[in-house]
């Protein structure tokens, strides 16, 4: 009886990966209809992870850099990422902690008119509201996130606390190539076929309006979605909204004549250019060489994700924890980086990105609310400016946080969404019968 079970299991597996999409070192199965997924690692990965930390090999360093995180992580980070995760992570319990907060599913997409015409598998969150009047919300997340993004900010999108706020159904896709959406199989798969594929998941959840919230790729990501469903994408909330300067506006900064918001906003770019981008250009260029490295080596992966972590938090209310670190560079590493290291090179090719510059992104001309959070790079952006981009309504501009809003600062920005989402007329919302 048991045997045959087993049989009868294996079979069943079979069938159900037909179209052989899998992701490496998970029983993950992918299925023309929403079924509802779990984590579930295959341990001897988690042993081979672990004794891969365990024998890590930290670079000598050295002497008299100002300030000390100018070339990375110092070893004192290295160091306490490192004893945590021999000692004291459990991935177990950080699996079964997710699978018990967030209730996910994986299905088959087929975009129709997208330049990346394959069938698309995904992993996605979707919570629906006890409300009756709530508004469908596709949330996306951006690098180096994951889904986990909306985590903490899920509940009170889906209760809040009373019924004069506006309540939303939550679906939380992962970009292919991150968590556990599989890495495109072939070329081409850039921010416009992600918009593609994420619009044909709304729509076999039966989501045919809909807003969208994000930050960055999300933010890159859905004004691709605004802009080719008009028709279904009602409203957007961003918390990375990036207009890049114009030859004049650089100008003027050069002869005294910027604003102070303007000159913020210029100077948080150059920064983040100047100081923080070396990841970019070669994960735009070179991803799989890198991607050698960094399949084999988890700590080196999880620190090359800190460098870019650490520094667009607000420290006065927020740290990141060994936990977070490694349980963030696992939402990669199980299935390996390169597929999500690579998405920078899409969004070159897309002309999403042009080398250290933001590309020219599909105009929005649905209502948009945007959250400016002091630490994320593009902190300051004036509201004429940002109209460049799209039908840009309301500029909060907040004084504490950072670049992970949802993650950092998950009841701000849900009080920006209650109160952007909340006004019918301002918003688009009176299409769901909010005044
Ligand atoms: C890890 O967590 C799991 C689930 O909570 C628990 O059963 C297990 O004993 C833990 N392992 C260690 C080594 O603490
Ligand atoms: C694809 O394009 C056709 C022809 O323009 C259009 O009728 C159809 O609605 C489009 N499908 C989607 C999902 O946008
Ligand atoms: C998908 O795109 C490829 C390359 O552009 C093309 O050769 C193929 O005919 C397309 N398939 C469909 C079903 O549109
Ligand atoms: C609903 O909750 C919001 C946010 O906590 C609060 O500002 C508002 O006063 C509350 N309204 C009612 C009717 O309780
Ligand atoms: C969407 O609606 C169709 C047709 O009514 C139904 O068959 C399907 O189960 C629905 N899908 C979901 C996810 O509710």
């Amino acid at each position: 009886m048991a045997l045959n079970l087993v049989l009868f299991g294996s079979l069943f597996f079979l069938i159900q990966n037909a179209q052989g999409f899998s992701i490496p070192n998970t029983d993950a199965t992918f299925q023309e209809t929403p079924r509802s997924f779990n984590i579930n690692v295959d341990p001897s990965f988690i042993t081979d992870v672990h004794s891969r930390v365990q024998h890590a090999r930290a670079p000598v360093q050295i002497d008299g850099l100002t300030p000390p995180d100018k070339d990375g992580p110092t070893l004192a980070d290295w160091t306490t990422i490192h004893d945590y995760w021999v000692n004291e992570y459990n991935w177990t319990e950080a699996q079964s902690n997710i699978n018990r907060q967030l209730h996910q599913f994986t299905t088959i997409v087929h975009p129709q008119n997208s330049s990346y015409n394959s069938s698309i598998p995904l992993h996605f969150v979707h919570h629906r509201s006890p409300r009756t009047d709530a508004i469908p919300l596709l949330f996306i997340h951006g690098w180096p996130g994951s889904f986990l993004e909306v985590s903490k900010i899920i509940d009170r999108l889906t209760n809040p606390p009373n019924a004069s706020l506006p309540a939303f159904h939550v679906v939380a896709p992962s970009i292919p190539g991150f968590a556990f959406s599989p890495a495109p199989q072939h070329a081409g798969f850039g921010s416009g076929p992600a918009a593609h594929a994420f619009h044909a998941l709304m729509l076999q959840l039966n989501y045919t309006k809909y807003v969208i919230d994000g930050g960055d790729y999300g933010g890159v990501i859905l004004r691709y979605q605004a802009h080719l469903f008009p028709s279904n994408v009602v409203s957007i909330s961003s918390n990375f909204w990036v207009i890049q300067p114009s030859s004049e506006d650089l100008r003027r900064l050069e002869e005294g004549l910027a604003t102070p918001d303007e000159t913020t906003y210029i100077r948080n770019l150059e920064t983040f250019i100047n100081e923080q981008s070396g990841y970019r250009i070669i994960q735009e260029h070179n991803p799989l060489a890198l991607a050698y490295a960094l399949t084999d080596s988890p700590l080196g992966f999880a620190m090359w994700i800190y460098n870019l972590m650490a520094p667009v938090v607000d420290p006065r209310d927020f740290a990141w924890t060994p936990q977070d670190v490694i349980t963030w560079a696992m939402m990669y590493i199980i299935q390996g980086p390169y597929g999500g290291l690579r998405f920078y090179k899409e969004n070159l090719e897309g002309g999403a990105f042009e080398g250290f510059a933001f590309g020219t992104l599909p105009y929005v001309s649905q209502p948009v609310m945007i959250s400016e959070l002091p630490y994320d790079l593009w902190f300051g952006l004036p509201l004429d400016w940002a109209q460049r981009g799209g039908n840009v309504k309301v500029r909060n501009v907040h004084d504490r946080g950072g670049h992970f809003a949802a993650y950092e600062r998950p009841q701000a920005l849900a009080e920006d969404l209650w109160s952007w989402y909340g006004d019918g007329e301002l918003s688009g919302t009176k299409v769901f019968g909010v005044k």
